[in-house]
């Protein structure tokens, strides 16, 4: 049960009946601290000063229509003009007991819509790096929050699979294949062959005739061109695949709707855009000018959709796919989960979509950008020689490195159990990390901050989850052994209770924002006030109504967080 949305509109209803204008906000949230109570209402002084009222007479008003019996326990004015509201112990309990015995803890399902994400999206023949895992990971996390809700999700791998660098890559496949080795079996090292393709097309002036040759063969459809271009887009996702299997990405191949896709949707878009007089012919190119943008000169900012030898661009294909995701998978909602350098890219393309009516209003286009994950000197991430740090380097460092601190803590498990903590720990950490930062900014990404057991980290809250769980295996006792009700006596109890019952909330926001740190906080805030409850009530050595009572709380924090994590793709272990 999603309690703020129910207090929100019970004071809402209030509201009216207290003389407000309909649809006046009640602005209900979640109290910062216990003793303004659970909730609290701050849309009262806002309407009492449009009603030119006392807002303290007013929230009066407000409370005596306000119909929360059995609800809650204590309604009061505070400050200025606050509603402090403060749940009924037992309305919470029933709502724990609810929780308990739900396989979703009582979570409600959203009315289901179609959302596309888009996420990942590395590019063909280059390797995958931190910035495809910062989109890859969130992306992810955002996907398993929205499906928990009931949504239909449609994962959309942007695969950067088209475009003229296909030209000097088949011109370096032929030319390997002619001195005799085996190209589709020898391209492992797949960022070094871009690397020297590029070299060859830069310097050797018959490779770029050659390369350039290619490019137009290509897009003519010619079958040898398509041969090569499909294998070297096979093994690109044969490394992606490994890369998402370990960091237990819900990515298959199935998902990749990749640039090449829309091709054939470019030409008849420019065609439209210029029938619709959006889009000109300016020097050779097709553009379209955008008013709200300006260049130096101040005058309307010029998009090119197609450039003077025919070639379409980035900017043509995500118009083009802005399109199909609304046209054709019929998208309620589609989120983009991209760097913030691409922004306005995104934004000139989605308004090119706006003006040619491709996508309604009603349907979201949404960019969830985040910043760069920048190394512990506050420059981008980079390895010491300077290059872009390959993701699967990236993921066997943090099992090493997890590897080295289990054989600490644990020397006495077996080799297999370790190697099976350290992979499970490692590849939280990196996600963790990322996933816990608020997207849009940069981030700091540091070994020793994210491994640690202390903090808002993955050990820590992987560590939180077992140990809640090996109370309630100490006990010995299965859930339908629990036959006492949950019952509040303790303050420790209730905030802890009252925090449990605010799942559904993070999940919300997670799903609302994009933003899966909101559900980081909010473990993280929870495993908190398990410990401070831990601490001031004893469970196994209390007589057993109150033991079975905080066994329950106990077992529902437990859930709660592996609920959480999963939800954040993030495994948990029964030992660690
Ligand atoms: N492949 C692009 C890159 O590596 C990201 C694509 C994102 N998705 C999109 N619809 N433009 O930067």
């Amino acid at each position: 049960m999603n309690i703020q949305a129910l207090i929100n509109n019970k004071v809402s209803q209030a509201l009216e009946a207290a003389g407000a204008p309909a649809g006046s906000p009640a602005a209900v949230r979640q109290s910062a601290k216990a003793q303004f109570g659970d909730y609290q209402a701050n849309g009262v002084m806002g309407v009492a000063k449009k009603l030119g009222m006392n807002p303290r007479e007013f929230a009066q008003k407000v409370i005596d229509c306000l119909e929360l019996d059995g609800i809650a326990e204590k309604v009061e004015i505070a400050g200025p003009g606050f509603i402090n509201i403060f749940l009924d112990k037992a309305w919470l309990a029933a709502r724990g007991e609810e929780a308990l015995a739900s396989e979703r803890l009582a979570v409600n399902t959203d009315e289901a819509q179609t959302i596309v994400v888009d996420y990942s999206a590395p590019n063909v023949a280059k390797e995958m790096h931190v910035g495809h895992l910062r989109s890859t990971i969130i992306g992810d996390a955002v996907v398993r929050t929205l499906e928990f809700l009931g949504h239909n999700v449609i994962r959309a791998n942007h695969l950067g699979d088209w475009g003229t660098q296909f030209g000097m890559l088949i011109a370096n496949m032929e030319r390997k294949e002619k001195q005799g080795s085996d190209v589709s079996m020898n391209i492992s090292d797949l960022e070094g062959f871009y690397r020297e393709s590029k070299v060859l097309y830069d310097e050797d002036e018959e490779f770029g005739v050659t390369a350039r040759n290619f490019v137009v063969r290509l897009q003519s459809g010619d079958e040898y061109c398509l041969e090569k271009w499909r294998q070297l887009v096979a093994i690109t996702l044969k490394q992606n695949q490994r890369n998402y299997d370990r960091l237990s990405v819900s990515l298959t191949d199935d998902n990749v709707m990749g640039e090449s896709m829309y091709n054939d949707m470019l030409a008849p878009v420019v065609a439209d855009l210029k029938e619709q007089g959006l889009a000109v012919e300016s020097d050779g190119a097709t553009v379209v000018f955008l008013d709200e943008y300006k260049n130096k000169d101040g005058d309307p900012m010029g998009v090119i959709i197609q450039k003077r030898d025919g070639g379409y661009l980035y900017t043509t294909t995500d118009i083009a796919c802005a399109k199909y995701r609304y046209e054709q998978l019929n998208a309620d909602r589609v989120l983009y989960f991209i760097d913030s350098r691409q922004h306005q890219h995104l934004m000139m393309a989605w308004s090119i979509v706006r003006k040619a009516g491709y996508v309604p209003e009603e349907v979201s286009l949404e960019h969830h950008a985040f910043g760069m994950m920048l190394g512990k000197d506050g420059r981008p991430f980079k390895t010491r020689a300077g290059g872009t740090v390959r993701l699967a380097d990236l993921l066997d460092e943090a099992e090493e490195r997890a590897n080295k601190l289990i054989e600490e803590k644990n020397p006495e498990l077996s080799a297999e159990e370790k190697a099976k903590i350290a992979t499970t720990v490692a590849m939280a950490a990196v996600k963790y990390s990322d996933l816990s930062k608020h997207r849009t900014t940069d981030y700091i990404f540091d070994w020793d901050n994210m491994l640690a057991f202390e903090g808002n980290t993955a050990p820590y809250m992987q560590y939180a989850y077992t140990r809640v769980a090996s109370i309630f295996k100490r006990a010995n006792v299965e859930l339908k052994d629990l036959t006492f009700p949950i019952v509040i006596n303790d303050e420790k109890e209730q905030a802890l209770l009252s925090k449990l019952l605010q799942f559904e909330e993070a999940v919300q926001s997670v799903a609302r924002e994009g933003q899966p740190h909101l559900m980081c906080t909010y473990l993280f805030e929870l495993a908190g006030l398990f410990s401070s409850f831990y601490e001031a009530c004893p469970i196994l050595n209390a007589e057993e109504a109150v033991k079975q009572s905080r066994l329950k709380l106990a077992l529902l924090t437990a859930n709660t967080i592996k609920k959480g994590l999963d939800l954040l793709g993030i495994e948990t272990l029964e030992r660690m």
